[in-house]
């Protein structure tokens, strides 16, 4: 069986966690394949509101497999605590939770290193959430981490001291004032590997391959979002893994030629948190308004997001980048009561008007072209079917559509499951 893909296209936040919960019934695993607990997606149902930020998002279906992908970076005292919030629900995760064992693992002294780094960089820091996801994946790809499986040999340990000595050395390198107790950090972090050993850990690429064998169905959750990623995003105000759809091929073992839909979430607005280029931000009361209204702070951070227009030049590269199939558009209900809304269709760059991302996206190398539409009155929230919506409303869909050339399938108009139509 195929597997399909759900990604965010534009800098993450775009609630890719409700949509995946959504889906979830149609699926028999959800696998989460990069990122870390710099994440934070978001659920909402039944009057309850849980943030998942490791775990895949379909953990709240009983005969769901949730599996975190060798793409993923997993700190050890996030997770158990993760996994202590689920506790009221009474989930039987031991079961139909699994881990990778290629999956690196966040010491805490990647932590240190985060803010160390970020700290020395001063104004032209990266914003980083700073759960240590740099400096997990520059080990990865440094050939130096420690994986899930590598939990399981008696000598680990040892690896770890190597490891976290070289790390105390290159924190006192950046030079900057970081105080930490690393006993104290290591102790909570030792108690937590223990508690992390009480799961599966698998051979994820065997599973997985097993199971598409089997014609299981499996949905591959992205996180943070396309711009954000470390090839095609706004680099270096990225971050550290490959958010686009071949992540999901490295991050799982999934072949190309296994990939069927491509689902691609966004924002009828455009949101970023932490630094980088934004072309669309608003500095006035309307990007004010939006942020109100869209509540738009981290989920993990509780930073409030830079709030814009919508950018359709990026959102066009993230769709062809990803080859997107189905489009879902998230917090269109945001909008209303915006007389005109305006929609990026091209930049101003270097004397010409240009439609593609071109390298380089700070306000001074590019000015937005907007085309305005007209807004819509009418309160979405409460709204079950498509045909309910204002004329103005599905004018701003079909604008969409007709410039991205890809169907809008879904739209969301509150954070709750079941505000969420299918057109
Ligand atoms: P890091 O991945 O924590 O190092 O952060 C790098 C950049 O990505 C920062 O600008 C963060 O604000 C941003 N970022 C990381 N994870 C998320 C996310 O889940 N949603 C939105 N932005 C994120």
């Amino acid at each position: 069986m195929a597997v399909d893909l759900l990604l965010g296209l534009q800098w993450g936040d775009e609630g890719k966690g409700k949509i995946v919960d959504v889906l979830t019934s149609k699926y028999n695993i959800i696998a989460r394949f990069q990122g870390g607990p710099n994440a934070g997606h978001t659920l909402e149902f039944d009057g309850i509101k849980h943030v998942l930020r490791t775990i895949p998002s379909g953990i709240f279906h009983k005969n769901v497999i949730n599996l975190v992908g060798n793409g993923v970076v997993i700190d050890p005292v996030v997770f158990v605590k993760e996994l202590e919030g689920l506790d009221q629900f009474g989930l039987d995760y031991k079961k139909n939770l699994l881990i990778s064992r290629k999956a690196h693992i966040i010491l805490p002294t990647h932590r240190l290193l985060d803010a160390a780094s970020e700290a020395a960089k001063g104004k032209a820091k990266i914003g980083s959430t700073l759960k240590g996801i740099g400096p997990t994946y520059m080990d990865k790809t440094g050939r130096n981490g420690i994986r899930v499986g590598d939990l399981e040999m008696h000598n680990w340990e040892h690896k770890y001291r190597a490891l976290a000595n070289k790390h105390e050395k290159m924190i006192a390198f950046y030079d900057v004032n970081i105080q930490y107790d690393l006993e104290e950090l290591e102790e909570e972090f030792f108690q937590a590997v223990r508690q992390l050993k009480e799961l599966q850990f698998i051979d994820s690429e065997a599973y997985i391959h097993q199971a598409q064998k089997e014609g299981k169905t499996i949905l591959a959750e992205g996180a943070q979002g396309s711009l954000l990623d470390v090839d095609f995003g706004t680099y270096p105000f990225v971050t550290s893994s490959n958010t686009t759809a071949a992540g999901a091929c490295t991050g799982l073992g999934v072949p190309p030629n296994k990939v069927k839909d491509v689902y691609g979430i966004f924002k009828a607005y455009t949101t970023r948190v932490g630094s980088g280029p934004f072309p669309t931000e608003l500095f006035d009361e309307t990007g004010e308004k939006m942020a109100k209204i869209g509540n738009e702070f981290g989920a993990v951070t509780g930073r409030p997001r830079r709030c814009g227009w919508l950018d359709l030049v990026a959102l066009k590269y993230a769709v062809q980048v990803n080859g997107v199939t189905q489009l879902m558009m998230m917090k269109g209900d945001v909008l209303s009561g915006f007389k005109t809304l305006k929609v990026c269709t091209a930049y101003k760059y270097k004397g010409a008007q240009i439609q593609h991302l071109p390298y380089n996206i700070e306000s001074e190398n590019v000015e937005p072209v907007y085309t305005e539409v007209k807004g819509w009155d009418a309160d979405l929230t409460g709204m079950t079917k498509a045909d309910q919506f204002p004329k103005e409303f599905n004018d701003y869909v079909a604008f969409l559509e007709e410039e991205l050339q890809v169907p809008i399938k879904l739209v969301s108009v509150g954070p709750d499951r079941k505000q969420t139509i299918e057109r």
